[in-house]
């Protein structure tokens, strides 16, 4: 088989996994009013009817402000915003002149996400699905039909999706005598995630996303070529956001820090919103928040079936985790290490070698399957060797490598070994920006110095312990 086509079957075996993964689970979009007006919106909705009608359980929450913003601008009833929360002046003030057209509003961009979903026959809901209170009167100001969300109705919109239908959450929520309110979408959709159960939560807008060399971001964080974040914990979240937030009392700020701040323009303010709500998010029990750029055609399956979507990541759990390996992970590590033993990257292991030595390999597992694996080896006399470091080519310069490595490292360290090397004859470099140095054959242990093959000819490289990856 050509290598296309083994990567197209890569591809596709990996979807069938996360499709079999993620069925029957819960996903809530929260999509910004701009998405439905881009050229690539009916795209996205084909991809998420898709999810539907494959088993996922996709629950929809339209942001419609700018809508909003539009319909009442047109009656001569301009928004004013109020300060409520920790985003100052965010908070719309819906009079009672005003409420019933921005149910209007709501309402009308509800029905777009319907109409793409009628288009690929898939069946949606628009419904009363929140119990709302009003805001009342905050600082002064009377929020009047502002609201928060008191309840969401969860057994109907479980009902709802149990029949394979959307349910879409418009800005709207009723109080139990029927008062309507308008709703924050974020509100909505964070309380709908954590009353569902969600194990994802998406957040769609119309930007280029977090970018390292547009956002003071933490070290060590990986990006990819265009500078763009893969993955963040919501400790890192955090920093970056303490980092980018105009703080008016920060001491001994520079005068470029200064002018950073004061140069957030608009994007970078609404990437730090939804950091911020990301955060909000995942400590309301949802595991895995994505922020995508709705305009990106199929962003929403590359993030999904792949993990190498377009967009960034925030976990809250231990998403990938590097653990020890199980025998039934056999399969997997073979799958990686066959081609690279068979290009003689890789010194050929049997099945039946890697079993005997399976306490010293580790595997590095993102949603249930394998894509880099690695092993320690205990030579004695206070060093260890790290061999067998294999990464996915699917995964390849997404830090996996390194993460083993360093995983290693610390497991070397706590067995008290002193040194840890490895013999490369491909890899020397990548090792060296691990903090490896050259070294000679003869500083190796007794016992691998014995059996090293002089034919190979393998490059020997090595760590002292003490330093951190
Ligand atoms: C080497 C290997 C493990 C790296 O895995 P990875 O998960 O892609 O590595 P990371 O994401 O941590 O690092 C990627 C970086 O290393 C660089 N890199 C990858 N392979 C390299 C090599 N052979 N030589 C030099 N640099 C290399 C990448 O260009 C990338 O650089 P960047 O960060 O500047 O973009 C992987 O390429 C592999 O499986 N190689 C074949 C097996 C092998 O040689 N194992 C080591 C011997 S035990």
């Amino acid at each position: 088989m050509s290598d296309t086509a083994l990567s197209q079957v890569d591809l596709i075996r990996e979807a069938f996994h996360y499709q079999s993964r993620f069925e029957g689970s819960t996903m809530v979009f929260k999509i910004d009013f701009p998405v439905t007006e881009d050229p690539g919106f009916p795209y996205l909705m084909k991809d998420l009817a898709l999810l539907a009608q494959t088993g996922f359980k996709v629950v929809i929450v339209p942001g419609a402000k700018e809508w909003i913003d539009a319909v009442l601008g047109r009656q001569g009833l301009a928004s004013t915003y109020a300060a409520e929360g920790d985003l100052p002046g965010q908070t719309r003030i819906t009079t009672t002149q005003a409420i019933p057209f921005v149910e209007m509003a709501a309402f009308h961009v509800a029905t777009k996400f319907m109409t793409f979903l009628s288009g690929s026959r898939v069946d949606a809901v628009i419904g009363n699905f929140v119990r709302a209170r009003g805001l009342g009167v905050v600082n002064g100001v009377d929020m009047e039909h502002t609201g928060t969300v008191d309840k969401i109705y969860t057994d109907s919109i479980s009902r709802v999706l149990n029949l394979g239908m959307v349910p879409i959450l418009p800005c709207i929520g009723w109080s139990p005598s029927g008062r309507p309110y308008n709703v924050p979408s974020d509100e909505i959709a964070l309380a709908a995630s954590a009353a569902l159960g969600a194990v994802k939560f998406f957040i769609v807008s119309v930007h280029e996303g977090l970018r390292a060399d547009v956002f003071k971001v933490p070290e060590n964080i990986e990006t990819r070529a265009d500078g763009s974040l893969v993955r963040l914990t919501p400790q890192e979240v955090e920093s970056v956001i303490a980092a980018n937030t105009l703080t008016a009392n920060i001491k001994n700020r520079t005068e470029h820090e200064t002018s950073f701040h004061a140069n957030l323009d608009d994007t970078r303010k609404q990437i730090l919103r939804e950091l911020k709500m990301a955060l909000r998010v995942c400590r309301a029990g949802v595991d895995r928040v994505h922020i995508i750029d709705g305009r990106e055609e199929g962003a929403v399956l590359k993030e999904l079936f792949s993990n190498l979507g377009v967009g960034t990541m925030i976990y809250a759990d231990e998403y990938e985790s590097i653990r020890a390996f199980h025998s039934r992970d056999l399969p997997d590590i073979l799958r990686l290490m066959e081609p690279l033993m068979q290009k003689g990257i890789l010194v050929r292991r049997e099945p039946e070698q890697i079993q005997e030595k399976r306490n010293d390999y580790v595997v590095f597992e993102i949603d249930g399957s394998i894509h880099a694996s690695g092993a320690l080896h205990d030579w004695g006399e206070g060093q260890g060797e790290i061999a067998a470091v294999a990464t996915d080519p699917l995964y390849a310069d997404l830090g996996l490598g390194r993460r083993i490595v360093g995983y290693l490292i610390e497991r070397a360290r706590k067995s008290g070994m002193s040194r840890v090397f490895a013999l490369t004859t491909h890899t020397q470099d990548w090792f060296e920006t691990l903090g490896f140095k050259e070294a000679t054959v003869e500083s190796l242990p007794g016992q691998k110095r014995r059996i090293y093959d002089q034919n190979r000819k393998s490059k020997v490289f090595a760590l002292t312990l003490g330093s951190r990856l």
